[in-house]
């Protein structure tokens, strides 16, 4: 349908050995430019369906349904083909920043390896723009930066790096699984500041899934809330705060909202106002 990025229809998945249903029928779009919360409590299926759409689920797992990007049918590309899609035209940003990168070399080697399986950008271009990059992010001496290893490196400092790689490459969706959830409540609230940024300068789609509500109201248009691999619930944050009806997300909202505010309040930040 004209206007959605990401289509997923149906989607399914399952443990392939015993057929033990995990997602039984997902349905949802996302529209050009729109950020979809994905919100659900531990264990609801929101990284499988995140994993899912990115052909990316472990071996023991299936997935049935179908997933368009722009249209096309992700199920009907070959892996050699998919493999160009992952990075540039779908971002996946993780929980745990350190995961994502080699402990072997500096973490500029792997954005560098990135960008240019993804462009055709000399090494010159790519040098600067991930410095450019960087320094949108606050990493303010991208070559120091660059050249250290992920240990050396903050849990904040990483998700910034996954970020400004998003920022130099601007897929089409980028999928952001609980990237704020790792990092400490100050580190938290920027983190989140540089996602909102991220949106606004690649105009990318972006489907960001968490399992706290308050940090998706910060982010995003429209929120579907996932429980035992279902879809339970679908509106905007603030009609999910108002008037959510079903108990789990009523339940959701209350535990979730006292923290928003106080945080809110401590940082001074936007969204305040609204209660
Ligand atoms: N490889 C696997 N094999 C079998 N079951 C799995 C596998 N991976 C996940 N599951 C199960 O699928 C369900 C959904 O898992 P998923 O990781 O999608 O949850 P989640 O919503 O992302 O939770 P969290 O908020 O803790 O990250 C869970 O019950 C989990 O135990
Ligand atoms: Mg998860």
């Amino acid at each position: 349908m004209a206007g959605n990025v990401l289509e997923v229809k149906h989607l399914r998945i399952w443990e392939s050995r015993t057929g033990k249903v995990l997602v039984p029928d997902s349905s949802f779009r996302l529209a050009k430019g729109e950020c979809l919360g994905i919100v659900g409590e531990s264990g609801s299926g929101k990284s499988l369906t995140c994993k899912a759409i990115l052909r990316l689920l472990q071996g023991g797992l299936s997935q049935s349904g179908s997933i368009l990007l722009n249209g096309i049918s992700l199920a009907g590309l070959s892996e050699k083909e998919m493999r160009t899609v992952r990075g540039k035209r779908l971002c996946m940003i993780m929980q745990n920043g350190m995961r994502a990168f080699d402990p072997s070399r500096p973490v500029g080697a792997h954005l560098r390896d990135t960008m240019s399986v993804h462009g055709d950008w000399s090494s010159m271009e790519i040098e600067e723009l991930l410095h450019e990059a960087l320094m949108s992010v606050g990493l303010n001496d991208p070559v120091v930066v660059l050249g250290r290893y992920s240990h050396e490196l903050s849990g904040g400092m990483l998700q910034r790096l996954m970020i400004a790689l998003a920022l130099a490459l601007k897929p089409d969706v980028i999928i952001a699984d609980e990237p704020t959830t790792a990092l400490d409540a100050v580190t938290q609230f920027e983190v989140m500041e540089q996602f909102v940024q991220l949106r606004v300068l690649t105009g990318s789609s972006m489907l960001f899934v968490s399992h706290d509500l308050g940090a998706v109201k910060r982010i995003a248009d429209q929120v579907i809330v996932m429980k035992d691999g279902e879809i339970v619930e679908q509106g905007t944050p603030s009609e999910l705060f108002t008037r959510a009806e079903h108990p789990y997300t009523r339940q959701l909202a209350a535990s979730k909202l006292p923290l928003h505010h106080h945080y809110m309040k401590l940082m001074g930040g936007a969204g305040f106002a609204e209660r």
